[in-house]
């Protein structure tokens, strides 16, 4: 990518140029800047409300500290920034003033006010999120325009301005938040929380973010696509807000980060920025690798979490991932069984109490992809609710945490233990450093994780329980020691940990289909893509199997200019191809159903396919429910989405009779899904209201199914949606000779691929097995299958997927007399690269 010249953003570099240990300081003032920030003549005003307390801690601090970290001295003696006071809880006070960060403010203060562009980095729990927002609005940062600050995760964002807004003294409506699907926003807002997807958003109508003093992108080690292009556009917006007088500042904060990526990627920051490390009150943290590495992790994660339980003293912290918390209850109920029996024997025990465990908690995300034969291995778990079994000690509180429970659930790891209990988080990466978890001493760390990993050729995604990075790794043995020294139990061997652990995990932009990035960057009129200053580069070959879709889709035209269709879909804030579905809907009169049909494939996992109880077999159950709903036979509905709009819908009666959570159970339905999806249908249809001309949506979320009629149109809408992603039933004459037939009864060809792939079992489809039909995604595990099927008909395909057609001359010559008037001609044709034969069409003659 070197040699290419530059995108429209990227500015000229110098190639020869090496990175200097001493870094450049701008030569701005702080006068200068109050200048710029219009905050001169409130000065005095704010004077007045200084604490002298703090001003003369502040003139004393004054002296920039040489060492430890800040690779900076300022070269300007600055006066104190101007100071705005927050009268702050006595008790939060003292709280706050254990955090070494506390004591640097001053420092960190001095490189903010004379450096436009800075690094943050620091031990999860070091104060940076919580702090440094503080420490700027105290600075005066927040007297004209907000303080922006991303994360990740919806759920950070929420429960970090909850708590800043706590220890300010200060309401929601100062301290704010903004998520996909909520907030609290007011004129009044000073600090304002979001996720780095709402901001990118805000970037696309407000190019130079003119609402904002300071751009904080937090937890930027995380590398998520969206932060990950944040970075390159800020690194530019800076640049440009100088120019214009209107200086922003940024600042990437991230915990063990790969300083690296963010300090020598010229491409990104011309001048190295200054890197703030922020000191942290870490105990040591004894790390014992286990001997051999057991194949059964997850027995061995119990079996070393009840022998802490049984012989240590304090908190329990297990970081599992997802899956391995489904399993656990598995393995616990095999070895709380072996404890009942040795009670039996008369041994010594005490209690295991697994409060409110819902079955819900453990059928989590992904779990079908995990049993390539969903019918048999999950149905062995027993059902956990009332589990009453014994281990020594006291008795054990054992919480799930992952980032689909409810924020209600998550919150309860800051609630007290029950007396007498001692705590045990079995947690996913979200403990990793998004949320701090108090008092945690022990953590039993397996060392896996589950990615989702994707073909850039074919799209076909897939689940797989890696090992995780070294620095995931470290991540978790360090959250044992924040409250004393702790110890960190791998159930993995040193050699393992040297020679197969990666040192970090890789972007999200290295490992996400492009679509979505690229239609937004072009929308920004960033025509080379490849030349963007990421912190790290997308894959070519990504990038060029999306602009291929989205020409396909005919978002882009065949020179890849953004079509009009293309604008009207990037205004959706869902996947292009859903987009264009909406777009397309609204000439039907079927949006209402469209827009419930997108929400629903938006949200992850709404269908839960596996139940981890033998009692009910609910799976069975579930299936069969799902089969009803379909119709018998060749029924009208024809397609798992069409299902998955009916459980929707059914799902808002239940809602609305106040039985949702019943219905839910009973069906196989994730409660927190259907409220996801029925406040992603608000927000589409509110978008849909303000951005199409004539158009009011009015939501009501308790929707019949759609007839015969408007379910045949859905189903061409998703045909318009997933044009490319047609797939055709292998015929019996293909199956080689010799092999069983039965084992191919539910093949198909895909368009795009050499590999076969199959409907699913918990399909609807697999009673029917049309000819064509389109799938919303693929997935690989013992073979590949295919997600969200849905039955079409092959003549739809040149009217819908026109870009995938190859069709032949007239069948006929033209009559003699032919005039250009309405007469029928037969064209037959092909579809895609195979070239499937396509039924006659009736045309009028070209
Ligand atoms: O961002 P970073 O990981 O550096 O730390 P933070 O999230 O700002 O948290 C600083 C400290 O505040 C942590 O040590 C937590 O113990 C505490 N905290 C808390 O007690 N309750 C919260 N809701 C958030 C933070
Ligand atoms: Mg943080």
């Amino acid at each position: 990518f070197e040699s290419s010249t530059d995108g429209e953003l990227s500015d000229s570099e110098h190639e020869d140029e090496t990175p200097s240990k001493k870094v450049k300081l701008e030569t701005e003032t702080i006068e200068e800047q109050c200048e710029t920030l219009d905050i001169v003549e409130t000065h005095d005003d704010i004077c007045d409300k200084q604490s002298t307390v703090e001003q003369s801690k502040r003139e004393a601090n004054i002296e920039p500290r040489k060492t430890n970290g800040v690779l900076f001295k300022p070269k300007v003696e600055k006066k104190p920034a101007l100071y705005v006071d927050v009268i702050r809880d006595p008790q939060i006070q003292t709280a706050r003033l254990k955090l070494p960060i506390l004591a640097e403010e001053q420092q960190i203060m001095e490189v903010i006010n004379s450096n436009s562009i800075i690094i943050v980095s620091g031990e999860t729990g070091s104060g940076k999120t919580t702090q440094i927002p503080q420490f700027l609005y105290e600075g005066g940062y927040a007297l004209k325009k907000q303080i922006a600050v991303t994360e990740p995760r919806r759920i950070a964002a929420i429960s970090m301005s909850q708590r800043v807004a706590e220890e300010m003294n200060l309401s929601g409506r100062e301290v704010s938040f903004l998520v996909r699907f909520q907030g609290n926003v007011t004129d009044d807002t000073k600090i304002k929380f979001m996720t780095d997807g709402v901001l990118l958003k805000e970037v696309q109508s407000d190019f130079l973010l003119s609402n904002y003093s300071v751009v904080i992108l937090d937890e930027a080690h995380e590398r998520s696509l969206y932060t990950d292009i944040l970075v390159g556009l800020l690194s530019r917006i800076v640049k440009l807000r100088e120019k214009k007088n209107d200086p922003l500042k940024l600042i990437v904060m991230s915990a063990t980060l790969r300083l690296e990526d963010f300090t020598t990627n010229r491409r990104l920051f011309k001048v190295p920025p200054p890197v703030i490390k922020v000191d942290t009150r870490q105990f040591p943290v004894t790390i014992h690798f286990n001997r051999r590495t057991e194949e059964d992790y997850l027995k061995e994660a119990f079996r070393k979490t009840v022998k802490i339980h049984s012989t240590l003293p304090d908190g329990v912290y297990c970081c599992f991932d997802r899956v391995a918390l489904k399993k656990t209850v598995e393995v616990e109920n095999d070895a709380l069984k072996d404890l009942g029996d040795n009670r039996k024997k008369g041994k010594r025990s005490k209690k295991v109490v697994l409060p409110e465990i819902n079955l819900n908690d453990y059928s989590l995300p992904g779990d079908a992809e995990h049993n390539s034969d969903y019918e048999g291995s999950d149905s062995e778990l027993e059902d956990p609710i009332g589990t009453e079994s014994v281990v020594h000690g006291q008795p054990l509180w054992v919480l799930p945490l992952y980032s689909l429970l409810s924020v209600q659930k998550q919150n309860r790891i800051f609630q007290q233990v029950p007396s007498g209990c001692r705590l045990c988080v079995v947690s996913t990466n979200v403990a990793e450093t998004s949320l701090t978890i108090p008092g945690i001493k022990y953590v039993v760390d397996s060392g896996k994780t589950k990615t989702k990993l994707y073909d850039k050729v074919t799209g076909v995604s897939s689940y797989a329980i890696c090992w995780t990075s070294k620095a995931s790794a470290d991540q978790r043995a360090g959250r044992a020691g924040r409250m004393g020294p702790g110890h960190c139990y791998r159930l993995y061997s040193s050699a393992v940990f040297n020679d197969t652990f990666v040192d970090f995990g890789e972007p999200e932009i290295r490992r996400a289909p492009a679509d979505d990035l690229y239609l937004r960057m072009r929308n920004m009129n960033i025509e080379k893509i490849i030349n963007f200053p990421f912190p790290t580069a997308p894959d070519l070959l990504q990038l060029k199997t999306a602009e291929t879709r989205l020409k396909i889709l005919g978002v882009l035209d065949q020179n890849g200019k953004v079509t009009g269709l293309g604008r009207a879909v990037s205004k959706f804030p869902v996947l292009p191809r859903f987009g264009k579905m909406l777009a397309l809907s609204h000439q039907h009169e079927i949006l209402p159903y469209t827009i419930c049909l997108v929400a629903a494939l938006s949200i992850p996992e709404v269908l839960m396919e596996v139940s981890i109880s033998a009692k009910t077999d609910s799976s069975d159950k579930w299936a069969a429910t799902r089969l009803r709903w379909a119709g018998s036979g060749n029924s009208y509905l024809l397609g798992d989405n069409m299902v998955l709009l009916k459980a929707v819908g059914a799902a808002e009666f239940a809602h609305s009779e106040g039985k949702l959570e019943q219905f839910c159970a009973e069906n196989g339905i994730r409660s927190k899904a259907v409220s996801e999806i029925r406040k992603l249908r608000l927000q589409l249809s509110n978008e849909i209201s303000v951005n199409v001309a004539d158009t009011d949506v009015v939501v009501d979320p308790k929707m019949a199914p759609p007839n015969d009629l408007q379910a045949k149109l859905l189903r061409q809408i998703l045909l318009a949606g997933l044009g490319d992603q047609v797939a055709k039933k292998m015929s019996v004459d293909e199956v080689p000779a010799g092999e069983n037939k039965a084992k191919f009864k539910y093949a198909y060809h895909a368009n795009n691929m050499e590999d076969l792939v199959f409907l699913h079992r918990g399909s609807v489809l697999k009673r029917s097995l049309p000819e064509f039909v389109i799938y919303q995604e693929l997935y690989e595990t013992n073979k590949i299958y295919m997600r969200g099927v849905t039955a079409i008909e092959p003549e739809w395909l040149p009217i819908y997927v026109p870009t995938l057609c190859n069709l032949g001359a007239p069948l006929a010559d033209p009559p003699p007399c032919f005039t250009g008037g309405k007469v029928m001609c037969t064209i037959v044709g092909t579809f895609g690269s195979q070239a499937w034969p396509l039924p006659p069409i009736k045309m009028e003659y070209p």
